[in-house]
Parts: structure tokens; C-alpha cells; sequence
């Protein structure tokens, strides 16, 4: 997204009419989180204050900042989030994540589960398209044997997307993390981690899904999209 990146950060980009982090935070709010913590960094954190506030214009009651340093990863980002989150269960948004349907039904299926985590899969039939993302491997019964984190050779046709929901024990898994090769703790890594110990349950989305933020064509298809549904609905602001 350089040189875009150089005058203001990516998740603040417009997607239609709406800078990109306020579809992550409406789709949140609308499955009825109330808490929020950002996790950002750069010359332009700041930003976030100026378009959210203390959140309550946004639906969210009580809104927190988190600064992170130098971009280690969104592993080490949810690490900032710790005290936020203490003893709860968290859900994590990447805020250039763009989701059709409601995910109060994810919401609710995390919260009738006993322990462990969840993530959301979206199905992805271009190879090119997946060797950029979490690729999940699945076996007969739709369970996940193990993600690989930019596969060459995609394992199955659907995308780990940036929805991810841990019980508090992600808390002990992210100190034994160790860099990746593009030096950053892997959120792969671990769902990894849930993945061995027999916990990590999965949904897959029905409606569109879209990473904006991936590169300059990806940016595009989402505002496509999101234009396109908005004028369908004939041009009512979402959220
Ligand atoms: C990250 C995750 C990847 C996931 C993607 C979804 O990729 O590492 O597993 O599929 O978000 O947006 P990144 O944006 O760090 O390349």
C-alpha cells in the first residue's frame, strides 16, 4: 500500500464512504462487544483518537488505545492486549477485514464453548490468492489439522480470516512464541498451539469476505464490493 502509507495508516484508508477500521468495529458492535481495545503503531496512531474518540459515537462503551512499537506481528499485538482482556475470552479483529454477514452466531457458538479457540474461514478458490494467507488443512470430519501460514502449495481452498476468538490461556501460549522468518509472532502460530491440544473449533462465512489491506488490487475489490452493496441498498450508510 506504499506510498499510501507514507500520509496516513492503512486500516484509516476509505473503503467507499468510511475509513477501513469502522467496518471491523461496526461488525463487532453489531455482535454486541462493548469493550474495545486498538492496537496500532506508526507516525499515525494518533489518527485513531481523532476519528473514534472514546468510541461512543461508534457503539462502543468503553474504548481502549494499545501502542505497539515496531510491527512484531499481530501475535504480539494481542500480547498488548493482555491486562485489557484479563480473565475473559477475547475476540480479535484485524481491521482491514471486511465481513458481509452479521457474526453474532460466531459469537454465540464461542460462548457456548467450553474452552479452547475459534477461528473463521472464508473459501477462496484462487490458489495465487491463498498463497498469501492462513491456509488451513482439514481432514474428513471438517476438523483443522494444522494451518500453514503462506503455503506454496495451499492445503485446502479456504482462508484463515483475520476473526479469531481465544480463551484466556492465548495469554500463556504468546510468551513461548518464537519469530518468523519475516520476524513477526505468528497469530499461525498460535492457532497452531489450539490446533495440537485438540481445541480449536472453526466456522466458515457465507457472505462475502474481503482483506483489504492485502495489496493495492484486494483494496479495490473490497471497495467494489462494499460500493456496490451500499448502492443496492440505495446509498444508506451501513453500520
Ligand atoms: C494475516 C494472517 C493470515 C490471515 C490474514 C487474514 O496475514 O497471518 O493467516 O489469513 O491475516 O487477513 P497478514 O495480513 O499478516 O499477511
Amino acid at each position: 500500500m506504499h506510498p499510501l502509507t507514507r500520509i496516513t495508516n492503512k486500516h484509516l484508508l476509505p473503503i467507499y464512504d468510511k475509513p477501513m477500521v469502522t467496518y471491523a468495529i461496526d461488525t463487532m458492535v453489531g455482535a454486541g462487544v462493548d469493550q474495545i481495545m486498538v492496537v496500532t503503531g506508526g507516525v499515525h496512531a494518533g489518527e485513531f483518537f481523532r476519528l473514534l474518540g472514546n468510541g461512543h459515537d461508534h457503539g462502543i462503551d468503553q474504548l481502549f488505545y494499545a501502542y505497539q512499537e515496531r510491527p512484531g506481528g499481530i501475535a504480539e499485538a494481542l500480547s498488548l492486549a493482555e491486562r485489557f482482556v484479563g480473565d475473559d475470552r477475547v475476540l480479535v479483529m484485524l481491521a482491514d477485514n471486511i465481513v458481509e454477514e452479521s457474526i453474532r452466531p460466531l459469537v454465540d457458538r464461542f460462548a457456548a464453548q467450553d474452552r479452547g479457540a475459534r477461528i473463521v474461514l472464508a473459501p477462496v478458490d484462487d490458489l495465487e490468492h491463498l498463497r498469501h494467507l492462513g491456509v488451513p488443512e482439514l481432514d474428513a470430519d471438517g476438523r483443522v489439522v494444522r494451518i500453514v501460514e503462506k503455503p506454496a502449495e495451499p492445503p485446502s481452498r479456504f482462508a484463515v480470516t483475520g476473526l479469531y476468538f481465544y480463551d484466556p490461556s492465548v495469554f500463556d501460549v504468546l510468551p513461548t512464541l518464537r519469530p518468523s522468518g519475516r520476524g513477526e509472532l505468528e497469530i499461525t502460530d498460535v492457532n497452531n498451539w489450539y490446533v495440537d491440544q485438540g481445541t480449536m473449533e472453526l466456522d466458515v462465512l457465507e457472505g462475502f469476505w474481503g482483506d483489504a489491506g492485502e495489496s493495492i488490487d484486494a483494496y479495490y475489490e473490497v471497495n467494489d464490493f462494499v460500493r456496490g452493496l451500499r448502492r443496492r441498498a440505495g446509498g444508506r450508510p451501513a453500520g
